[in-house]
């Protein structure tokens, strides 16, 4: 018979693969007095477990479903790892382990369920690129998890090893396979690296946190952009405006301000509302020229006007004066701006919002999309009051010297609404700008 344990060694078993010899009772005593130190479950684990003899020290009852959830709320990147195979045939799978591991040798890695379809592939040919996602690409995520047949669309670009490459991903990876190491049910795979590079210096990275997708915000990072925090703050004070919008016509609403040029969704709620969209158009930004949108510049100084038409005139070759003077006098009248045509709507949205044609054909795209501008414009200056056809509305909200300082855009309307509808989408939208205007006042 063995003396019973002292009761650090059976704590220590519980950890490890220990077992005692058959047939020794003594270590039974030890239990009533864990008890009053351990918390409830380990007490519980260790009467169940715990026969005498032996320790087990699996914690067993923890069930995949149980340890999904709980392990769903770490935060983690998404990348899309991709090969191309020797008969040409593209690979690609969705990886959330994604990390950096050995400095010298530059080393990175991830885990990779045995079982899937892909990673045997992955391995057979023996290079790849690690894609991290931005996060604008939640799209290129579900794509690739989804095995969309179009999947590989997103990834055009080639990487030197010869791997599918996500063209504007946040990073990417090109690796040669260094090894592989077998951990539980997962392979723990180990590439060397070759090459690596970053996208868009300003991109952030989409993640994935309790089976969702979003993007970090990093106060220093915002900090970084100048004239951002400035525009953040009045964009919070009126957040309660563009909630109770939201929640009023069922539609998506947005605060937008300009930052360096550049207008820039700050803000929104109702986000989902739009279909086709992707999850947010917050952080989306395109350039303030004209034609696009005059309630920016419609109070703003003659030379920041003329500034206005001049850069969207050179940006589409065409001269912009006409159309642009017009629309800015019709912005004053009536003290907002519905855009009527569909298509232009939700190609500007594509381009600009859900940034899928920011890379390669951007300078063509933005020139056809100004030139579209301009005919939509000309064609709504015809009819200025007539609301049937609008796809967005658009109103500032100005400060107390008559500068708008922000904008707040409804976006999503699907284009079956009566006119009682859109006549109160734009009355709700104009009181609102109205009481932000208050709220900012008060500031
Ligand atoms: C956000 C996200 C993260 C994922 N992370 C991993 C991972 O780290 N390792 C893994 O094996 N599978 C991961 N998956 C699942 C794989 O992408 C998925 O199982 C695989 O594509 C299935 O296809 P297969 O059987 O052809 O391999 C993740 C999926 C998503 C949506």
């Amino acid at each position: 018979m063995r003396a019973p344990r002292p009761l650090a060694s059976l704590w220590g078993s519980i950890n490890r693969r220990h077992s005692l010899a058959a047939g020794d009772q003594g270590a039974n005593q030890d239990v009533p007095r864990l008890k009053a130190l351990a918390p409830r479950r380990v007490f519980d684990f260790m009467q169940s477990h715990y026969t005498g003899e032996v320790f087990v020290s699996r914690p067993t009852a923890i069930s995949p479903s149980e340890y999904r959830r709980a392990l769903g709320h770490y935060p983690t990147g998404v990348a899309v790892v991709t090969a191309q195979e020797e008969g040409g045939e593209p690979v690609g799978m969705v990886i959330g382990s994604f990390t950096s591991v050995s400095l010298d040798p530059p080393l990175v890695g991830f885990l990779v369920d045995r079982g899937g379809s892909t990673w045997p592939r992955l391995r057979e040919v023996g290079k790849f690129c690690v894609n991290v996602l931005g996060d604008h690409h939640e799209d290129v995520c579900r794509a690739f998890a989804s095995k969309a047949p179009d999947r590989f669309s997103h990834a055009s670009a080639t990487s030197e090893t010869g791997s599918p490459r996500v063209p504007d991903a946040a990073l990417w990876v090109d690796c040669d396979l260094d090894s592989v190491l077998p951990v539980g049910d997962h392979d723990f795979v180990l590439g060397r690296v070759k090459d690596l590079g970053i996208g868009d210096e300003g991109g952030l990275p989409l993640l994935f946190l309790r089976g969702g997708y979003g993007a970090p915000r990093i106060a220093s990072l915002e900090a970084e952009a100048p004239g951002l925090s400035p525009v953040l703050r009045l964009a919070d004070l009126v957040r309660p405006e563009i909630e109770a919008v939201a929640r009023d016509l069922g539609l998506e609403c947005a605060v937008s301000a300009v930052v360096a040029g550049e207008v820039v969704i700050l803000a929104a709620a109702g986000v989902g509302t739009v279909r086709g969209a992707a999850a947010t158009h917050v952080g989306s930004t395109y350039p303030l020229v004209a034609p696009l949108s005059p309630w920016f510049v419609a109070w703003a100084s003659e030379a920041e006007q003329r500034r206005w038409i001049a850069e969207g005139s050179r940006l589409a070759g065409v001269d912009f004066e006409a159309v642009a003077w017009a629309q800015l006098e019709a912005t004053r009248r009536r003290g907002y701006v519905a855009i009527k045509h569909r298509p232009f709507a939700s190609r500007f949205q594509q381009l600009f919002l859900d940034r899928r044609g920011i890379e390669g054909s951007a300078g063509e795209e933005i020139t056809t999309i100004l030139l579209e501008a301009a005919a939509n414009a000309s064609d709504s200056l015809r009819d200025v009051d007539d609301l049937s056809v609008a796809a967005t509305m658009h109103a500032p909200i100005r400060d107390q010297s008559g500068r708008t300082v922000l904008g707040m855009d409804l976006i999503g309307i699907k284009g079956d609404e009566d006119s009682t509808f859109l006549r109160r989408c734009r009355d709700t939208l104009l009181h609102a700008t109205g009481r932000a205007t208050q709220l900012l006042s008060l500031a």
